[in-house]
């Protein structure tokens, strides 16, 4: 048996030495390049497919996997909203992803963001580089007297719930699925209005689907608060970056955390040499405001999380080969 995995960074090449020095039936070839056009025929004579990227798995590259007479296509993270649907359901490639390799890194650092936001950190680090130590304006809000709103209740959002609730802060909930735990704790409000109205912070962790697309737009800012809190730790479709700009601007939104931006694909995770040469004007706009952080969605990036991502995804597309079957095989 034969599973090619692509995008291996250096990172996550010791664990996947390990899964294969543990699978010793399964012959594993890894590549640091993406699955695209251009490497999509080192596949060909393989059994399966692991991958992780954020550009898109096209309808060419499943069409070819799919003359390759490849079925199984196991990605590495949770998302598979860059996974064209129609191609893979016509060439019958079975899809997996890691639904939870750790939905508490994810929260974690969308509270660490939070608190930072809350307690002025980027302001006062600036402040100290340009040896002003003074304390005001720069005066900070407490967690523990907020009401988060938090959008979408899967592992990622629950996870967070719980950090939250350990600050003390109250948190309500919206989510098209209700989890009989927090239903039983009367978190949910019934519309994304009420969550807007109610909340002090918007904390999203929702997946990105036709639906979710800018689902933070003008309409949606004019709702919340003035002064409310944005955590974006989720897809950066779910926000309309032009919107977020001018409730920056209007002092609507009082602070940002942006770990996904919409147009992140070919930005993040790479090194431009000087933040003048970042190719992209919005970004650089959010980035050079003091109350907006922005990372390269790196929320997810922890050993534990990058160990369960390479494991999980080749146990999963093992399990394909050898049985058909697969437990986090996704609805496509
Ligand atoms: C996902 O797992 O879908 C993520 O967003 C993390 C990814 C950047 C590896």
């Amino acid at each position: 048996m034969k599973i090619i995995a692509y995008g291996i960074r250096a990172d996550e090449k010791p664990f996947l030495d390990k899964w294969s020095e543990e699978n010793s039936d399964v012959e594993v070839i890894s590549t640091g390049k993406l699955l695209d056009e251009t490497t999509v025929d080192q596949a060909k004579g393989a059994d399966g497919v692991v991958t992780y990227q954020q550009k898109p798995y096209t309808a060419d590259v499943l069409d070819k996997l799919g003359r390759f007479g490849i079925k199984y296509l196991s990605l590495r993270n949770v998302g598979f909203d860059n996974v064209d649907v129609d191609a893979a359901k016509r060439n019958n490639i079975r899809v997996t992803n890691v639904p939870a390799y750790s939905p508490q890194a994810i929260a974690e650092f969308t509270v660490t963001q939070l608190m930072r936001l809350l307690r002025r950190t980027n302001t006062f680090d600036r402040k100290m580089a340009n040896g002003d130590l003074r304390w005001a304006p720069d005066i900070a809000d407490e967690l523990n007297q907020m009401t988060v709103g938090v959008y979408a209740t899967g592992r990622i959002g629950r996870a967070a719930i719980q950090i939250y609730k350990g600050f003390g802060a109250k948190v309500i909930a919206y989510d098209i699925y209700h989890n009989p735990e927090l239903e039983k704790e009367g978190i949910y409000v019934d519309t994304p209005a009420e969550l807007y109205a109610k909340a002090d912070v918007i904390s999203l962790h929702a997946p990105a689907t036709k639906e979710n697309e800018h689902m933070l737009d003008d309409a949606a800012f004019a709702q919340m608060k003035t002064g409310i809190y944005i955590l974006n730790p989720a897809r950066g479709i779910l926000i309309d970056t032009d919107a977020l700009i001018r409730a920056l601007d209007s002092g609507k939104v009082a602070g940002a955390a942006i770990d996904t931006y919409e147009d992140e694909v070919g930005i993040f995770n790479s090194d431009f040499g000087s933040f003048d040469k970042i190719p992209d004007e919005r970004l650089k706009n959010l980035l050079k405001r003091e109350n907006v952080l922005v990372s390269p969605h790196i929320a997810f990036y922890t050993k534990r999380a990058v160990h369960n991502m390479v494991c999980y995804a080749m146990d999963a597309n093992k399990s394909l080969i050898k049985t058909g079957k697969s437990d986090k095989l996704v609805d496509l």
